[in-house]
Formats: structure tokens, sequence, C-alpha cells
């Protein structure tokens, strides 16, 4: 709330996660954290008691409460609205559910043609709580952005076709390569969904959209190119006439980051394994980047943390754009103080 005292505060598109994400000049590095919203925080654990994880990504009282959380305690830049990849899969009628220690879990693995075909489109009309829970959050945030985001189809593809988490992707690659009609049809019809359901949270008001390609660092370059990226670009397409930026982000994928940005992102996003500077010489300057701290290392003595961070807030410095972030997501065990003190010293390490 503003008061009288109080300067008002600079509007959503000019919040320095939008900027940065634009490539333009800052007051400050922004800061956000993948898996913010979680079991690392115990008001997270409070609200979530008894409730399944897909129900409450369907509420809209408890999507805000939640996404809420982290902004409140961690002053962070950004809120990331609070659902899963798979909420838009299971909204089109896929049978499956998220299983506390394990993850997403697909009744019947999608495999044939059959299976293909009974994947129908996403439309606004299937996820109007989405559209609620984001137009409450975005009133609540005041200037704070909201962050929208979806899976992209590769790693969708990988939780239908797998039957549920997977370390080798054999069933996936099995069909990309053994029948690559079927797989360009299931990934069209992903990416429709996944298009769908960022356009649905850009309408209602998120200032900036993720696609989680998270699984993508399995795959070769040309593998990515063959059969992948024509895909995840037509998710990114969805929102490309809304003014919104995009981030594109997936683990591991060193190998694969100009790809990633050539598929129509704003942002491109490092996991902590490639330097944010062997990132940007990869990447030619082309996109501002988000990361990259090994989240292993909010476990660290405070002194190497501080070391690190300050370390990538200087590494940022030279790219179009920095967006500071963990190389994945807040593992559950992570101390929230720690959240706390990082994002107080980007602040200060970055101020302008
Ligand atoms: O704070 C946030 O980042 C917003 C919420 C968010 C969740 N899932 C909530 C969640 C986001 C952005 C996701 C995306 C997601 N879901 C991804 C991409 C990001 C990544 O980590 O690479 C993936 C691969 C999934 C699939 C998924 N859902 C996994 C692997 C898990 C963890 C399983 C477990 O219990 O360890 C989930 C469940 C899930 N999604 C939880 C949360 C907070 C934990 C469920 C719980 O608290 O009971």
């Amino acid at each position: 709330m503003t008061t009288s005292q109080a300067p008002a505060a600079a509007p959503v598109p000019d919040s320095p996660l939008v900027r940065a994400a634009r490539g333009l000049d800052v007051p400050h590095t922004p800061v956000w954290f993948m898996r913010q919203a979680g079991r690392s925080l115990p008001e997270y654990r409070a609200v979530r008691e008894g409730v399944g994880m897909l129900e409450s990504c369907r509420r809209p009282d408890l999507v805000t409460e939640i996404t809420l959380q982290p902004v409140r305690r961690h002053g962070v830049d950004a809120a990331i609205f609070f659902s899963d990849i798979v909420v838009p899969l299971a909204a089109v009628g896929v049978d499956l559910d998220i299983v506390p220690g394990v993850g997403p879990v697909v009744a019947q693995p999608v495999r044939t043609r059959a299976d293909v075909e009974r994947i129908r489109a996403l439309d606004a009309a299937d996820v109007p709580d989405i559209t609620e829970s984001v137009r409450m959050l975005v009133a609540e945030l005041g200037p704070t952005p909201l962050i929208g985001f979806a899976g992209a189809p590769f790693t969708l593809a990988s939780y239908l076709v797998e039957g549920g988490p997977s370390k080798n992707h054999e069933h996936t690659k099995a069909l990309m390569h053994g029948d690559p009609a079927l797989w360009h049809d299931l990934c069209a019809r992903l990416a429709q969904i996944s298009g769908a359901f960022l356009r649905v949270q850009a309408e209602a008001g998120a200032s900036v959209v993720q696609l989680f390609d998270s699984w993508a660092g399995v795959l070769s370059r040309a593998d990515y190119i063959r059969f992948v990226q024509q895909h995840s670009a037509t998710a990114l397409a969805a929102v490309a006439d809304l003014d919104v930026p995009r981030i594109h982000f997936g683990v591991g994928t060193g190998e694969l980051l100009t790809l990633m940005g050539e598929a129509g992102a704003d942002v491109v996003g490092v996991d902590y394994r490639v330097s944010l500077t062997d990132a940007l010489d990869r990447t030619g300057g082309r996109w501002p980047l988000q990361g990259n701290l090994d989240p292993a290392l909010l476990f660290a003595p405070w002194e190497a943390l501080e070391r690190r961070v300050r370390e990538i807030v200087e590494e940022g410095r030279a790219a179009p754009g920095h967006i500071f972030n963990l190389g994945h997501g807040v593992l559950p065990a992570t101390d929230p103080d720690v959240l706390t003190r990082v994002v107080e010293l980007v602040h200060e390490a970055s101020a302008r």
C-alpha cells in the first residue's frame, strides 16, 4: 500500500524484472527463485496440510496465498504463479496425479496413435480458476510482477510417454526416433496446450512468462533441432503479441542455450553447470540471461555462498540484462532465512 509519506512504487512495466528482461538499465539486479513457493516454507506446509497438490493448484484462495508467501517473506522482485506444469494436462482430461516426493504420475502412458488422439486442445474456458487466481494475485501484488509459466512440449511429453519421472527418457526417445510423425503430432498438441496456458496467464495480468523445458538437457543439439525446437517456438509464439517478456529455461542445457534463445525467447535461463560468462560467450550476447546459483550452495557456509553470489552478480553485469536466480529449483530442506539473505545481498551488491 502506498501512503502519503512513501513515494509511489513504480508500475509493473517499469519493475526491475521486466526492465532486465528487456535489456534496459535497472536500479538493482532483480532476483527471484525457481520453486520459491513450496516446501522450504513452514507457512506453505501449513496451508497445504491435507490438500492434494493438484487440488491446491485449482483453488484461487490457496494459489493466491501460496504465491504471495515468498514475496512477503523474502522481498523477491517477482512472484511465480503457484501451479504445476501438468495442471493444463489435467484440465484437458489426462488422468494424472502429483505424488509427493515423486512428481507427476500418468495413469496410462501415451505411446500409441489412439493415446495421442485423446489429447485435446486447451481453451481458456477449461481453466477459469487460473484466470481468477491471476487476477486476484495481480491486484494483491501491486508493483511486483507476476511470472506465469508452462511446461515446454518436450518436458510434458516426457512425463506423458514415460508415465512419470524418468532418468533416461528411453520411451520418449524411442517414440521420437521410431515414429517421428506420431511424435510431432503429440508435441504439436502439447505446444497448443502450453501456449494457451501461457496466454491465459498473460491475458489475466502476468507480466512475464517462463517456459520450463526442464529435461531438454538430455537431448543432443541435432535431436533438439529436429524434434523439439519448433514445438517450443509454437508455445512461445502464442504470447508473442502480448508484450510479455518470455524466459526459456532448462536443466543441463549448456549446449542448447542459443537454440533455446532462437526458439523465440527474450531471456535465456542458465543452470549452474555453465557460468554466466560462458553462457554469454555461447549465446553471443544476444539475450539477457537468468541464473545461476547452484541451489546446493544455499547449504554452504555464508562466506562461501556470499562469494559465489557476488561473482554471479559481477558476471551478470556483462550480459544485456541479468535476472538473478538459482540454476534450478529451491531444495525442500533449504533454510528460508538464507534465501532472504541472498535477496538482500543481490540487491546490495548490484545497486547502481
Ligand atoms: O515456486 C514455484 O516455482 C511455483 C510453482 C511450481 C511448481 N511446479 C509447484 C510444485 C512450478 C514453477 C513448477 C514447475 C514444474 N513442475 C516443473 C518445472 C520446474 C523444474 O523444477 O524443473 C516440473 C519438472 C514439474 C513437475 C513436478 N511437480 C515435480 C518434479 C514435482 C516435485 C515432486 C516432489 O514432491 O518432489 C512436482 C510437484 C510440485 N510442484 C511441488 C510443488 C510445490 C511439490 C508438491 C508438494 O508440495 O506437495
